[in-house]
């Protein structure tokens, strides 16, 4: 049987061969340590660490030294908040996050909270998007840091990074953004938008899980969250794991060059997909606004249908999720759509589709075919 289209990009997306294949030598005979300086097989390994760093600082414009490789976006947002509040004075402890960050931004900003700093959370409007005004009006005299995502995770929402930036930047506070959902389709320049901290997920680019980065200015002071040997400028020690790197930046250098046309293509896929459902479906509610959205994301609910339902009834044909990923193990409504000001039962019945660069048109016929025939055999169902 085939298995069913792959639908859920926002999650993780998968390895692009490119990557694979960049990779493979780095696992089998090209295994040096980076940090072995006595010998030609770490040698090997630091010159393609070092390569791979240029081209991971060129998909965001930035210098290669201010690359420090972590975990993923996870780690890297973690390095961000809690790093920046913990080598900062106590008279500077102040952060601002918007309402529908990823669960490990708000988590690090409420452990932040834990060791005394105070925490801001900025409502979005119901499109998802962060009011600069609002933005303005929570700075304060002892602000630190202002973190805000470029693109949301379930609703696609892509913020105007760099109107916030300037207003960051003016004010003289740290601007961060976790870009990890943005990347693989957006162009972001960190000098433009201004900012001073920025994450990546290279699984979220076609790379390889386990690895990411974060971006920071050099004049930016952080405190490590680990300790361990000077790795990475003594802000991220451990043995740099090479082959996912050397996969990073494949996958990196893949981004900047395909992304337009990804973008171009996704967007008329994705929206072909959205006409068919409200098609058939004239009360389909869509979830975030349609302008200023990643072109592969699409949320929306058959109202009066959970989505646990649907993602039942479509489990053998596509492959999509109710929320975010790091979210779906217990089932509560989603924050960021609670954030939206839906109702808890309305949250409940959301269903976040990402497309992505192996999405085919017949996927998306597949998907339109799957929708449909759950709601009507649910409904039918309940008659
Ligand atoms: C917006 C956002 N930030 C951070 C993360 C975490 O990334 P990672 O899996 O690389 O730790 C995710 C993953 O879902 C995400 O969507």
């Amino acid at each position: 049987m085939k298995p069913p289209a792959y639908l859920d990009n926002h999650a993780t997306t998968p390895t692009d061969r490119r990557v694979v294949a960049a990779m493979r030598p780095f696992f089998e005979e090209r295994f040096g340590n980076p940090h072995s300086v006595e010998h030609g097989y770490g040698w090997e390994a630091e010159r393609a660490v070092g390569m791979a760093r240029s081209e991971i600082a060129k998909l965001i414009a930035a210098q290669p030294a201010e690359i420090i490789f972590t975990s993923g976006a996870t780690e890297a947002n973690n390095l961000a908040i809690l790093g920046a509040v913990r080598a900062a004075p106590p008279s500077r402890r102040h952060l601002i996050i918007s309402a529908v960050e990823h669960a490990c931004v708000r988590e690090a900003a409420a452990m932040a909270a834990h060791d005394g700093a105070r925490v801001t959370t900025l409502p979005v409007d119901r499109n998802g998007r962060v009011d600069p005004a609002a933005l303005r009006a929570a700075l304060a005299p002892d602000t630190l840091l202002v973190s805000i995502m470029a693109a949301n995770h379930e609703i696609g929402t892509i913020q105007p990074l760099a109107e916030l930036g300037a207003i960051v930047c003016a004010h003289g506070a740290l601007f961060h953004v976790d870009a990890a959902q943005a990347l693989s389709t957006q162009a972001i320049d960190v000098t433009q938008i201004q900012a001073d901290l920025l994450s990546i997920s290279a699984h979220k680019i076609y790379g390889p899980k386990g690895i990411g980065a974060l971006w920071g200015r050099r004049s930016v002071k952080l405190t490590p969250l680990f300790g361990g040997g000077g790795q990475e400028q003594g802000l991220r020690p451990g043995t740099l794991p090479v082959p996912l790197i050397v996969g990073f930046a494949v996958a990196a250098q893949v981004a900047r060059e395909e992304r337009t046309n990804d973008a171009r293509r996704l967007s008329v896929q994705r929206d072909r997909l959205l006409r068919a459902l409200q098609n058939a479906v004239p009360d389909l509610r869509v979830h975030g606004g349609m302008e200023n959205r990643l072109p592969h994301n699409l949320n929306f609910a058959f109202p009066g249908i959970p989505a646990q339902d649907v993602l039942w009834q479509v489990r053998e044909h596509i492959a999509l999720s109710s929320g975010s990923a790091c979210a779906t193990a217990a089932i509560e409504p989603s924050s960021v759509l609670m954030a939206l000001g839906l109702h808890q039962e309305q949250a409940l019945e959301g269903l976040r589709i990402g497309l992505g660069r192996f999405t085919y048109e017949t996927d998306i016929d597949v998907a339109i075919d799957a929708l449909l025939q759950a709601r009507s055999e649910i409904l039918s169902a309940r008659a």
